[in-house]
């Protein structure tokens, strides 16, 4: 498998219901050797409009945390886990992630990070442990896969709630950390 031949096969996928609606598959973005890769839940609006991941307000939130610690998004890789928008961004269905997470367990493999950030819940419960809760793990070191692994909160959540924007500052100082460790 290549990294064209996976981003032309998600870009035709009809493997789930959300691509009746889409404007655009959001394949990802970023640079194909990143050693940070992040993982959101799945496209909103803006999203959708332009085929690429984190645009809209949530994605500047993204664009400047990433500057608190020296990087910028050409610099890591950007995905989701589902690469389609759900209608009104409900969260995705089972069904739709269980279609869609074989394109981000590609990317993952190919791009071959050493740390993986998991933005929010969806990332979290349908990569990591449908188990755990973003509000007792974040920031919290775990290992998959002999990779890195931290969730923290999604941007959009700092948005609705900005009482926990100085955890997920802590958070992205781990990740500058871990990055100078490795
Ligand atoms: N929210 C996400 O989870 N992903 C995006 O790409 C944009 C907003």
């Amino acid at each position: 498998m290549t990294w064209d031949k996976l981003e032309a096969e998600c870009l035709a996928c009809r493997r789930c219901e959300l691509c009746t609606d889409r404007t655009h598959v959001v394949f990802g973005q970023g640079v194909q050797t990143a050693e940070v890769l992040f993982v959101g839940e799945g496209p909103g609006q803006s999203e959708d409009e332009q085929g690429l991941p984190f645009v809209g307000a949530a994605g500047k939130l993204l664009d400047q945390m990433l500057d608190t610690i020296g990087l910028t998004r050409e610099q890591v890789y950007i995905s989701n886990i589902v690469k389609c928008r759900p209608p009104a961004n409900r969260v995705p269905k089972p069904d739709e992630v269980a279609a869609c997470i074989g394109y981000l367990e590609k990317q993952i493999e190919m791009v071959n990070p050493k740390i993986i950030v998991l933005l929010g819940a969806t990332a979290l419960n349908n990569w990591f442990s449908k188990d755990m809760r973003i509000t007792k793990v974040r920031g919290q070191w775990f290992e998959k896969q002999g990779r890195h692994v931290i969730a923290t909160f999604h941007p959009a959540a700092l948005l609705r709630d900005p009482r926990k924007k100085p955890d997920s500052f802590d958070d992205f100082l781990s990740i500058k950390q871990k990055l100078s460790e490795i």
